[in-house]
């Protein structure tokens, strides 16, 4: 566990996620749209075998962000983040930066960063940018989930970034 203070000098905790943290995260997720609200049962299996790659933050008063990611199983060097949330009490204060910084700093010997973002997702596009400033790592676009793929008429795409090469000092 790390602590942490946030921009505005508010402290939280970073850490893993266990398994009794799987119905908070629901919650939290449920609470920041456009992200896609998994099962309790994705969050518990998260905890139970992505542990090492994910992070929970906790404030005073509970969960104040959640980061899912999970090693690419054929290129172990490439984290891939899944979701990425902050409760809106907490926005705007680096903790989403924060987070990321965290898991990157975890020693598990990265090289590459992988994430999807919705062309529309503005917030999410402005953390990575921010994150690959930070690094002095470069991030570009690299290929798309298109739209159609998705059961919804008229589902925006996902392009897939790519952030990198970290450095092992990064
Ligand atoms: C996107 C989200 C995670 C950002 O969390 P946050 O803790 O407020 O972000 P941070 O304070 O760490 O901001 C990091 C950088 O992104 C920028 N940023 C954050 N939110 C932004 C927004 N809505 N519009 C523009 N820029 C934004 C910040 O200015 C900061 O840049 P800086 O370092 O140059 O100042 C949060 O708004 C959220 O949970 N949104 C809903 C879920 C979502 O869209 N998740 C991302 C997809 S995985």
């Amino acid at each position: 566990m790390t602590v942490i203070e946030t921009r505005s000098r508010r402290s939280i905790r970073l850490r893993s996620p266990n398994l009794e943290d799987g119905i908070a995260i629901h919650q939290l997720i449920a609470s920041c749209p456009p992200l896609d609200l998994n099962s309790v049962y994705a969050y518990l299996i998260q905890a139970m075998h992505h542990a090492p790659t994910c992070v929970v933050a906790e404030g005073e008063n509970g969960l104040a962000g959640y980061l899912s990611a999970y090693l690419h199983p054929r290129q172990p060097r490439t984290l891939f983040i899944w979701q990425l949330a902050v409760s809106s009490a907490w926005r705007g204060d680096g903790l989403a930066l924060a987070m990321l910084r965290h898991l990157v700093g975890r020693g598990q010997n990265l090289r590459w960063l992988e994430t999807t973002i919705t062309p529309s997702n503005t917030a999410s596009l402005a953390v990575f940018r921010a994150l690959a400033r930070q690094l002095e790592i470069g991030i570009e676009p690299v290929s798309e989930l298109s739209g159609s793929l998705f059961p919804e008429s008229g589902h925006p795409p996902e392009t897939l970034y790519r952030l990198g090469p970290l450095t092992p000092a990064a």
